[in-house]
């Protein structure tokens, strides 16, 4: 083994978003492209005598870039990387890791729900010691720091053995190869009523568990399977593969297409579709749950944990509060209310959240775009999710549909609705926006397809735990009786611009709780369009996805 200072040269575009550095595989595998990145985040968090938490959703490049940031760690003076058994860490796993072993932060693989293999995506992300994404100033200083960097440091020699469990030396740092399953699954018995969930299963309960061929399959069928026992094979798709075997490994009704077939599927004399279905994007912080014939909105999954959380153990003395994003519904804020707890609404992104928490403000959290997590660590939680329904139906003995009759009740229905339009020129996306927020501020009061506007702005936070102020997080028009659109651009894409269009109306009840939300929304819908003309911009009439 010897250690080597290579010389290098700034790569344009290592810019890390709140995700990361995701980028296309290719590139992420180019000459120096992932050392350059890492020796940015090693020069900035200063590596030297630190311990680190390493893990990956196992997509292709996973096993090759674990290697090199090992060697690279080493030779920058780590004392310690706790890494999964080959290279596999779901990010909650990682981010439960990083703050059970009080670590100074973890380096996460992945590219999420974005497809993998050598044509899909590849991505790293820092995570500081309280287990959550970097906040903006530490990804800044490493953009900075990949911008001027003229060496990394890296052991040249044999690859470590990632399949053998337990510690091994490199130089002079200690690694240490750990089941990425065992602690996770611990943490969920401690937090659920898992006797309550083993008797739902013995009851003859039926799940069905979609992990799509990404990191959950391991945690899904050690939890599920083995400690809770649902049937063997209620989870499928339950081995991470490179290329996640073609599948798009992001769990909504599009991309878990089969799962909702099977979910919605008429029953016949030899089949009736399972109780209870589940499923989880790449990395495992992701998760959609879908009743027997019934699809539950991110939105309202977030309301029903919040207003139900009670009947988890880890839950049981109250939540502080819950927060949610800014385009996600507001059905949570009405348990809030009804609860009398805070409720919170931030920009788009989990860092957010992680602020929140650490201060003690908010217990639960989410997001419209499938993502859902608690103070049990720092990252959004897909299975943790799953489980805490699970825990909620074994408690109350009823279904999802009738979890979801019983919720709409008594607070009212958010129909909500998110759509999509992908690829587009990123010029036309920027003009259209440009247009529309110079439009807003004026929007007060006129109509738009008859609808009144009662206020309209682009969104700006002032975080109330560091005071930081965070601007232009999306356009927002809000009508009067209560009906709104948003409207931003994602920030997560690798390929021209993605419009995010966000719909929302809420009904009181009794009356009108059962329509088809895109019915319900059709008004809202034609608005944003009238307004926006995201027609005359984008050349789509109508969104590519439709969560
Ligand atoms: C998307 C989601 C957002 C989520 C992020 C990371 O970001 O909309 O809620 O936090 O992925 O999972 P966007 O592409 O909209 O910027
Ligand atoms: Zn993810």
């Amino acid at each position: 083994m010897t250690l080597r200072t290579i010389q290098t040269q700034p790569i344009a575009g290592q810019k890390p978003g709140t995700s990361g550095l995701r980028k296309k595989t290719r590139v992420f595998m180019g000459p120096q492209y992932l050392e350059n990145f890492v020796q940015s985040i090693f020069d900035v968090v200063q590596a030297a005598g630190k311990t680190f938490v390493l893990g990956g959703d196992g997509r292709y490049f996973n096993d090759r870039a674990a290697q090199v940031i090992l060697r690279m760690a080493a030779a920058n003076g780590a004392a310690r990387v706790i890494v999964g058994r080959d290279a596999i860490l779901s990010t909650p796993a990682a981010s439960h890791l990083i703050r059970l072993n009080k670590t100074d932060g973890g380096i996460l693989m992945s590219a999420s729900h974005n497809p993998g293999g050598p044509d899909g995506d590849f991505g790293v992300k820092f995570n500081t010691a309280n287990g959550g994404p970097a906040p903006e100033a530490v990804t800044e200083a490493i953009y900075a720091r990949s911008t001027e960097i003229g060496q990394y440091h890296i052991w040249e020699g044999q690859d470590l053995d990632l399949s053998r469990m337990g510690r091994q030396e490199l130089g002079d740092m200690v690694v240490d190869v750990v089941d990425p399953v065992a602690d996770y699954a611990a943490l969920m018995e401690r937090l659920f009523d898992f006797p309550a969930i083993r008797a739902l299963f013995a009851g003859g309960f039926r799940m069905r568990m979609d992990s799509m061929n990404a990191v959950t399959g391991p945690y899904a069928v050690e939890i599920l399977e083995n400690r809770l026992g649902a049937a063997a094979g209620t989870v499928v798709n339950a081995t991470p593969l490179p290329d996640f075997g073609g599948l798009h490994p992001d769990p909504n009704p599009i991309w878990a297409k089969a799962l909702m077939d099977e979910m919605f599927a008429p029953p016949t004399a030899a089949f009736a579709a399972p109780d209870f279905g589940a499923a989880s994007d790449g990395d495992g912080d992701r998760n959609m749950v879908v009743g027997r014939g019934i699809y539950v909105s991110p939105s309202d999954s977030l309301a029903v944990l919040a207003a139900n959380a009670q009947l988890a153990p880890a839950y049981a003395q109250g939540l502080a509060g819950v927060a949610r994003s800014m385009p996600t519904s507001a059905a949570v804020d009405r348990v809030a209310q009804a609860m009398g707890i805070a409720h919170f609404e931030t920009p788009t992104g989990w860092k957010f959240f992680g602020n929140l928490m650490d201060a003690g403000k908010v217990t639960l959290c989410g997001e419209e775009s499938f993502g859902t997590g608690s103070d049990h660590l720092r990252e959004k939680d897909g299975l943790w999710a799953v489980l805490l329904w699970l825990n909620i139906l074994a408690r109350r003995g009823q279904s999802v549909a009738e979890v979801m009759a019983d919720h709409w009740a008594r607070f009212g229905r958010n129909y909500y609705s998110r759509h999509d339009f992908e690829g587009i020129p990123a010029d036309r996306a920027e003009a259209m926006m440009a247009r529309l927020r110079g439009r807003v501020s004026g929007l007060a009061g006129q109509k738009i397809n008859g609808l009144l506007v009662a206020a309209a702005d682009d969104f700006a936070y002032a975080d109330p735990v560091d005071g930081v102020v965070s601007k232009g997080q999306g356009l927002r028009v809000i009508f009067d009786d209560g009906a709104r659109f948003v409207v931003r651009l994602s920030g997560t894409g690798t390929e021209g611009a993605t419009l995010r269009l966000y719909l929302e109306r809420y009904a009181a009840g009794p009356e009108g709780l059962d329509l088809d939300p895109q019915m319900a929304l059709a008004p809202v819908i034609r608005a944003a369009h009238l307004l926006a003309d995201i027609a005359g911009f984008t050349g789509r009439e109508s969104p590519d996805v439709v969560t």
